[in-house]
């Protein structure tokens, strides 16, 4: 089986937030089960300048812009997964983040720079761009690389199936319906049927109407898109593909995320050998200025500072368990009314409240292992990773109960303690309330040595390796084979 996954990022290369991780792990686990898999890539400096023995495929010519777009194919470091580099230097050689300028605004032709990467996966998947190697399976993640599918479509020759996954719907790649000319794609795709929404032209829309198959990162998210309140406005087509949308949990990366082997962390750790997260948490606190107290319940936060995460909730909820004695750190980046009212709290209460603003991996790795528990209060989820690293380290999630987290954590009610399933603790209404009683509850829990440790215990006894999502996205790859298979693609359904 060979699969061509197309993403915008990819860790350890360039990385906004958890689709990285996903677009770095997912295509060696699919290896390990015995698929050829590669990836397509956009040429940011990142990534143009990080794929290891690059060699020119082929030169695509003038497109969507740009004056000089060529094709190269080269190895990923660490993973050594072959990785096309759609090499467009004026589209794509510049600073900032793969969707916005360094003052965060949006770059004006994101229109042209991820047509181009769907236009490149698509003619790759049609054998035009490399004869030697032709994919199966075409992988497109989140808008960036949705316009895969509707190319493909255009393109009835293309025998490949196409997969689409959703990581976040709130994100749809919207643009201007005066802008679809310069995607050279015929008239009709800028229907109600196809790309239009709401007199917008979205690229969104693109992975959810002409994928074969959709799938998102969990399976409650998968359930959540198809209602008006998790919907973001495409519920609606997202229920009328309802017998090909699916929910596969995402993994975590065992080699980056490990107590065991971790390099960034002040000692090593594992479930027979617990000690070292003590020496974890005590050099936590020392570095973020917070009390030197084994005894204080350490909640952490590593996240995007935007209202998707929740964080206002631990933002209202903090005085309370601050009173109670318990200590927060927050690392992140994002709302600048969100980063200064965190500063704030620091302020009030240095040695209890530690604010890191900034995106820093080797600190998350810190943060993970040393505190007690780690907070991902989100409004929605698709997934979430931290929480599942929080598993793996023995540091206790707590989330609110929507989408991924839902399916990942089990809450220490009475019932899943004295069962011992309980891995970490859940809220249901996203309120400060509901937050403040959940903290609580957990502070409480802390100060119970003997049941907090066997809580951790079974949390890092989990598995959420990407074997079974890679077993998972075989089967769903055969399926989507066969389907295509037996039907033909016909531009004229459009
Ligand atoms: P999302 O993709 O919605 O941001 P995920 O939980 O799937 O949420 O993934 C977030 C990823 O980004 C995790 O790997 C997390 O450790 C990382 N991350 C988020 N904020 C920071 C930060 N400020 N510094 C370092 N890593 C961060
Ligand atoms: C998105 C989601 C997050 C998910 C990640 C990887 O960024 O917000 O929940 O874990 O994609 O799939």
């Amino acid at each position: 089986m060979k699969v061509l996954h197309v993403a915008a990022e990819v860790f350890p290369l360039i990385k906004t937030g958890g689709l990285a991780d996903v677009a770095g792990a997912l295509p060696p686990a699919l290896q390990r089960a015995g698929a050829d898999s590669r990836l397509v890539l956009p040429g940011l400096p990142a990534i143009a300048d990080a794929v290891l023995h690059q060699k020119l495929v082929c030169e695509i010519g003038p497109a969507f812009g740009a004056a000089r777009v060529s094709l190269r194919l080269g190895q990923l470091p660490y993973s050594k997964i072959p990785a096309y580099v759609v090499d467009a230097p004026y589209l794509y050689r510049r600073g900032g983040s793969p969707y916005q300028d360094s003052n965060g605004v949006e770059w004006s032709d994101n229109l042209q720079r991820f047509g181009l990467l769907g236009w490149a996966a698509a003619h790759l998947a049609a054998g035009e761009l490399d004869p030697e190697w032709t994919p199966d399976v075409v992988h497109a993640h989140d808008w960036h690389a949705a316009m895969t599918c509707a190319y493909m479509t255009a393109h009835p020759a293309t025998r490949a199936a196409s997969v689409f996954t959703v990581h976040n719907l709130a994100f749809q790649g919207l643009f201007a319906p005066g802008e679809f000319p310069a995607l050279g794609l015929p008239p009709k795709f800028m229907a109600a049927a196809a790309l239009e929404f709401h007199n917008k032209l979205s690229f969104m829309k693109a992975g959810l109407k002409f994928a074969d198959r959709i799938t998102t990162v969990s399976p409650t998210y998968a359930r959540e898109i198809a209602t008006h309140e998790f919907g973001c406005g495409l519920d609606g087509v997202i229920r009328s593909r309802s017998a090909d949308v699916s929910g596969v949990l995402n993994g975590v990366d065992q080699d980056v995320w490990n107590p065991a082997t971790d390099t960034a962390i002040a000692a090593r750790y594992k479930a027979d050998a617990l000690t070292g997260k003590g020496a974890c948490k005590k050099a936590l606190q020392a570095e973020m200025g917070l009390a030197q107290d084994a005894a204080a319940p350490l909640f952490g936060v590593v996240s995007r500072l935007t209202s998707q995460k929740g964080l206002d909730l631990v933002l209202a909820a903090l005085p309370g368990l601050v009173r109670d004695g318990a200590q927060f750190l927050i690392q992140g980046t994002g709302e600048p009314a969100l980063e200064a009212a965190f500063r704030a709290a620091e302020k009030e209460n240095p040695d209890r409240v530690a604010t890191r603003i900034g995106y820093d991996e080797v600190l998350a790795h810190r943060v993970v292992a040393g505190c007690d528990s780690i907070l991902v209060p989100s409004r929605f989820e698709p997934c979430g990773l931290t929480q599942l690293y929080g598993l793996r380290y023995g540091t206790l999630p707590l989330v609110r109960r929507v989408g991924g987290l839902a399916d990942t954590v089990v809450d220490a009610n009475e019932l899943a303690v004295a069962e011992d399933r309980a891995t970490g603790f859940s809220f249901d209404v996203a309120t400060p309330a509901a937050l403040e009683q959940c903290l609580l509850r957990a502070a409480a829990l802390f100060r119970k040595p003997e049941a907090w440790r066997k809580l951790m215990l079974r949390a890092m006894a989990q598995d959420f390796s990407w074997t079974g999502a890679a077993q998972d996205y075989m089967t769903l790859y055969a399926q989507a084979v066969e389907a295509r298979k037996a039907m033909p693609r016909l531009v004229s359904a459009v």
